[in-house]
């Protein structure tokens, strides 16, 4: 006998699980036959067994987060005060079992349900409710509590709740909370099915999810109250599993790189011939702008050094605009140390010394003229940025190089990474004005031991890959 069909004999059979859940018997027989309940079916089947002595989670086994440390996952949940507040219980135990950090906040009404003395047993840690706490504001302020969590849960979220946040109203811990928050929020709504039908909630439900607030849809069935229709709680395991799946979706990576600094070299550098002129390149910063934004999600403290883009700044700890090369490498010098460097500007490689041919003094700054004499330039070359850093005393624990290429891409590549002594190469082929200005990049990360092509794909999501990337790197220099 499979699993399904055990569990389906446990709740009593083909014929009563049918009948329970208002479904053809041919349906229960089929998922006997697949050995697989359909997703839609799994809150019933929980709610079939919660009245029998069945463990479920043998027949559901526990999903796990995908090579995430759950530790470094900051869950803020938040207990109104519902008929279903009890049940986030179970959600806190759940959380603690999977070993996320949890914090709890619950409002006054939730209070009236359970008490903070068991959510606090059960949690291991204190339970917030008061905002204007002395002792809490010094140490942990409604502010931190709202800038902390990776995902606020509401759970259960009241129709009060979903008001409150749908019109800006902060009048508790709770809702400050909500509107002070970067955070991603979930509300999982349990309520009368009057109240959840009634036009004002369905209203503020709109204008919550307009603005990218998910919802996990409450339950259709006979309530606590006595009436039937929807707005029941969905179980918790049903709850935990959908903050399992959106960190997965969402490869929620917040907090990887805690307390790692990371110094961005991005766009081009300009060298001026006189007040006018310059000789510079096409870089429009994009692909550097990406990464910062990237490892800053991810919890680096970036420092982005930046030459003259024409793009927004991502949102990252600090932001240095230079122009010339020298100027690029003298801030990159005094913001070490740090841990790691990327370096993604293109550096012009040289800057133009205006000559004549009589050797006649040239004032580079005026405008230069035309003059009888020929004019021809001489190229000084730029300091190596990357080079002298990854050379000097001050180097970064991981050094990495882009290396825009026209032709021989990886073999050009491969000798940058051992003659410049880095770490990784991301080589791009920029023949056919391919990669500069546009969203899209392809490009193979070099390391020393491997060479990992990319499909063609967003600068965005190069980032993201990119991410991966170091966060490997590290985990090996780390061993
Ligand atoms: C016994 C009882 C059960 C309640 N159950 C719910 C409920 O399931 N959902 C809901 O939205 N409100 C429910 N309420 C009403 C809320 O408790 C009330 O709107 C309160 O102001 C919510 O506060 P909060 O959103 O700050 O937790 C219930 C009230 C009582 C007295």
């Amino acid at each position: 006998m499979n699993n399904i069909s055990q569990l389906i004999s446990l709740l009593g059979g083909t014929g009563v699980v049918a009948e329970k859940l208002k479904i053809q018997p041919s349906a229960v027989s089929n998922w006997k036959k697949v050995n697989k309940i359909p997703n839609n079916k799994h809150q019933a089947i929980y709610e079939l067994s919660s009245n029998l002595d069945i463990n479920i989670e043998k027949f559901f086994p526990e999903k796990k987060p995908i090579n995430i440390d759950t530790s470094k996952v900051k869950i803020l949940l938040i207990i109104c005060g519902g008929i279903a507040s009890y049940k986030s219980l179970e959600i806190i135990r759940l959380f603690k079992k999977s070993n996320f950090e949890l914090d709890v906040v619950m409002t006054e009404s939730a209070q009236k349900f359970i008490t903070p003395l068991l959510v606090t047993s059960l949690n291991e840690k204190k339970c917030y409710t008061d905002l204007f706490s002395v002792e809490d504001e010094t140490k942990m302020n409604h502010i931190k509590l709202a800038r902390n969590p990776d995902i606020i849960l509401v759970a259960p979220a009241t129709a009060n709740i979903i008001a409150k946040l749908a019109n800006g109203i902060a009048d508790d811990l709770a809702s400050s909370i909500l509107l002070a928050s970067f955070s991603k929020i979930i509300l999982a709504p349990s309520m009368n099915p009057v109240m959840w039908n009634n036009l004002a909630t369905r209203e503020n439900y709109e204008k919550l999810l307009d603005r990218g607030i998910k919802f996990i849809e409450p339950d259709t069935g006979d309530m606590a109250c006595g009436e039937s229709g929807t707005g029941r709680f969905p179980e918790p395991k049903l709850i935990f599993d959908v903050i399992l799946s959106y960190i997965n979706e969402n490869r929620l990576f917040v907090n990887q790189f805690k307390n790692i600094s990371i110094i961005i070299t991005a766009g081009p550098t300009i060298e001026d011939i006189d007040p006018i002129r310059f000789i510079s390149n096409k870089s429009s910063g994009k692909q550097g702008f990406e990464i910062a934004s990237e490892l800053t999600k991810r919890g680096a403290k970036v420092t982005l050094i930046t030459g003259p883009v024409n793009i927004p700044f991502p949102k990252c700890e600090k932001v240095i605009e230079v122009t010339t090369a020298d100027e690029m490498l003298d801030k990159v010098t005094q913001q070490l140390p740090a841990d790691i460097l990327i370096c993604s500007a293109a550096v012009a490689d040289w800057k133009l010394i205006p000559k004549t041919y009589s050797n006649k003094d040239i004032d580079i700054n005026n405008k230069i003229k035309k003059t009888s004499d020929n004019l021809f330039f001489e190229a000084l070359e730029n300091p190596d940025i990357l080079s002298t850093i990854a050379n000097s005393n001050l180097r970064p624990k991981i050094v990495i190089g882009f290396s825009a290429e026209t032709n021989s891409l990886k073999k050009n590549a491969y000798s940058k990474l051992i003659s410049k002594n880095v770490d990784l190469i991301i080589a791009n082929d920029v023949s056919n004005n391919r990669v500069f200005g546009k969203d899209f990049n392809k490009v193979c990360l070099i390391d020393k031991n491997n060479c990992e092509q990319l499909e063609k794909q967003t600068k965005k999501s190069v980032a993201f890959h990119i991410a991966d990337k170091i966060n490997d790197l590290l985990t090996n220099f780390n061993q």
